[in-house]
């Protein structure tokens, strides 16, 4: 039967792709929109005024945004370093699709991948023209230079359907990734890109994709209802008929695009004290826009809860780029 011998929760967002200079490139967006924060949502010049006893001029520094730099890359490399120590032969990754596979016409709450493999390549400089400032600057940290196949897992997928069907789960399925004309992305989404190209450094091992879609009203699966999937998903990890060491992941998160430190200390908390109850009751407004990505975490943490796997905070930094409190914070946790 097959066994779960490593669970990684990872951030995979455009931060620990570019320069912390780079980093600004996206404060033109920030002052553009509104912005989810604590459960309301702001405008920017709120967002400083709601944040100015924070010290966050400090913490916006160049230096300071180096510091951050280096010290999420260096977490990076102990993830992906102890992900080479597992010696896993498959991995199942909890991720997300923000509009890079799934647009307007169909956007299913929950899929799981059925292809033989996934494709991903650098978008075309027509693609790399439509997007929005700061984001193709760090594609390479989730797009291979040139277009790559990568090995999937459809009899796990398909063993994954055949268990949680009957449990009520109804679940989207995919053999081949949407590719409609004109799309303005083309591949792996980055949730999923960023793992094989970042912790698995382009040695991808087998793997299913499940993906949520945590960013998109009206139909983001709740917090409870992620939790639960990755309960039924571990079980059926455990009932596989492979010998094989499984790696589990959730990618994406942490706080952003408004930075919350407490609320993140909060998320770590409930991990280290597998305290289903606290991620289950996480009330949907706190979870909209990138921080809605934590959901892949809760599902993650419904498969890891149930395992004996332990460990820690690899790294955490709330990688700020601009005193409204806009960045991502980027948090990193391994159990082996
Ligand atoms: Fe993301």
């Amino acid at each position: 039967m097959a066994e779960i011998a490593l669970g990684m929760w990872t951030s995979h967002g455009p931060t620990l792709s570019t320069s912390a200079e780079q980093w600004l490139l996206r404060v033109s967006a920030d002052k553009k929109n509104r912005h989810p924060f604590r459960g309301e949502v702001h405008d920017f010049e709120t967002l400083v005024e709601l944040r100015k006893g924070e010290g966050l001029a400090e913490a916006v520094t160049l230096a300071e945004r180096e510091r951050r730099h280096a010290a999420c890359q260096a977490a990076i490399a102990e993830m992906a370093d102890r992900f080479v120590a597992a010696k896993v032969d498959v991995a199942v990754i909890m991720g997300n699709d923000q509009r890079e596979l799934f647009l307007e016409d169909i956007t299913p709450a929950i899929t799981v991948y059925l292809g033989e493999t996934i494709w991903d390549q650098p978008a075309t400089a027509e693609q790399a023209a439509r997007m929005p400032p700061g984001i193709h600057e760090a594609e390479w940290g989730h797009s291979p230079p040139e277009r790559r196949e990568y090995p999937c897992l459809p009899d796990l997928g398909t063993h994954v359907c055949e268990a949680l069907v009957p449990q009520g789960f109804d679940l989207a399925v995919s053999k081949r990734l949407p590719e409609p004309a004109g799309h303005w992305s083309s591949g792996a989404p980055h949730s999923l890109g960023f793992i094989y190209r970042q912790i698995m450094r382009d040695e991808v091992v087998p793997n299913l994709p499940i993906l949520l879609n945590t960013f998109f009203p009206p139909n983001q699966p709740t917090a409870r209802r992620c939790f639960e999937l990755g309960r039924a998903v571990g079980e059926a990890i455990r009932s596989w008929d492979k010998d094989v060491r499984v790696a589990v992941f959730g990618s994406g998160g942490m706080s952003h695009f408004v930075i919350d430190e407490d609320f993140d200390r909060m998320f770590f908390e409930a991990l280290r004290n597998r305290d289903a109850e606290t991620l289950c009751r996480i009330e949907d407004r706190h979870l909209q826009s990138g921080t809605s990505e934590l959901k892949t975490w809760i599902a993650a943490a419904g498969v890891l809860f149930d395992t004996d796997l332990e460990g820690e905070v690899v790294g955490y930094e709330p990688c700020y780029r601009s005193e409204a409190g806009t960045g991502t914070a980027n948090g990193f946790v391994a159990w082996q």
